[in-house]
């Protein structure tokens, strides 16, 4: 689906709900970069540390001449930190945005000479046949910044299974997975003391206003970020602080104040969730890494074999 389609379904449903992915333009994508460096926001700084620890275990656990293959375009500190200790004969980063993914994977090239670096523009929420460079080598999938947490479970399952299939027979994977905690922490990491979180969320309607022929008033919403303590979730909305009426690519639409657009999802999992989770996807939990207040956890799990079970 496209941004309008999207956006104009995602404004006449109710509850109203726009999809997370449609954050990340450019200036989208440079709040993100800022959110990361913010005090509150644990979970980039957390899981590249539990990585930079666990580094060498990994690696005497996936053993030599892999193919890593990152769903996501591989340009974060943490593939980097991969990188340097598993030292993968290829290196396979996926995405679906191929000039970001070209640029970033020259980039890598040229730190790292001795891997084999082929970008692979595709859609990883399907299953995919991989470029022939990784054929014949063991797969280590690299899914990090706990990305799965923006699906709800059913859809990460899915995405689990659909990386399963393209990773094929023996392949590990590598995935970081955001814990529930304490909810003062989690709802602070998402709706800042400097408010660059309400400004990345706010951006969407920005975004609207730019791309769709928009006119969205910004001064009749608020970010809003809560816990949702039966789906384990931190939601973001955005809210009407006023009765609104606006226009969106030609099509009109009123909002009751109070009334709130859903924007993203963000899912936490107990140890015990983050385990079941991964074998409803087609993997076995074979090793997990945390921090020492266990915010943020790093799980290496085996791609079930295909057969017969009891
Ligand atoms: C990129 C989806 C992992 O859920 O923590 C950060 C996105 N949203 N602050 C997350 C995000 C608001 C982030 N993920």
């Amino acid at each position: 689906m496209s941004f309008r389609d999207d956006v104009l379904a995602g404004l006449r449903a109710r509850p109203r709900a726009i999809p997370a992915r449609w954050f990340y333009d450019r200036a989208g994508s440079e709040l993100f970069e800022l959110i990361t460096e913010l005090p509150e926001y644990y979970p980039t700084r957390t899981e590249t540390a539990i990585l930079e620890a666990a580094c060498d275990e990994v690696a005497a656990l996936v053993g030599p001449g892999r193919a890593v293959v990152e769903f996501g375009s591989g340009a974060s500190t943490k593939t980097r930190v991969l990188l340097r200790c598993v030292k993968p004969a290829v290196y396979v980063p996926i995405d679906i945005s191929g000039d970001f993914l070209r640029e970033a994977a020259r980039v890598l090239a040229g730190e790292f000479p001795e891997v084999e670096v082929v970008p692979f523009e595709a859609d990883f929420t399907r299953p995919m046949t991989l470029p022939a460079a990784v054929a014949d080598r063991p797969r280590l999938g690299f899914f990090p910044g706990s990305t799965i947490g923006n699906l709800e479970p059913a859809g990460a399952v899915d995405l689990l299974r659909a990386m399963r299939a393209s990773l094929g027979e023996g392949a590990t994977l590598l995935i970081g997975m955001d814990r529930v905690k304490d909810v003062g922490v989690l709802t602070a990491a998402y709706d800042d003391a400097a408010g660059v979180t309400a400004r990345f969320n706010l951006n969407l309607l920005e975004r609207i206003n730019r791309e769709l022929d928009g006119d969205v008033p910004m001064d009749a919403f608020r970010h809003v970020a809560r816990w949702n303590a039966g789906a384990a979730r931190i939601e973001m909305h955005l809210e009407a602080t006023r009765e609104v009426e606006f226009t969106v690519a030609g099509e009109a639409f009123g909002m009751a104040a109070g009334e709130t657009i859903h924007t993203e999802n963000s899912h936490k999992y107990t140890a015990d969730a983050a385990r079941l989770l991964l074998r409803a996807g087609g993997w076995e939990p074979v090793a997990e890494w945390t921090d020492p207040d266990a915010l943020f956890a790093v799980l290496l799990a085996e791609a079930r074999p295909v057969g017969a079970t009891p």
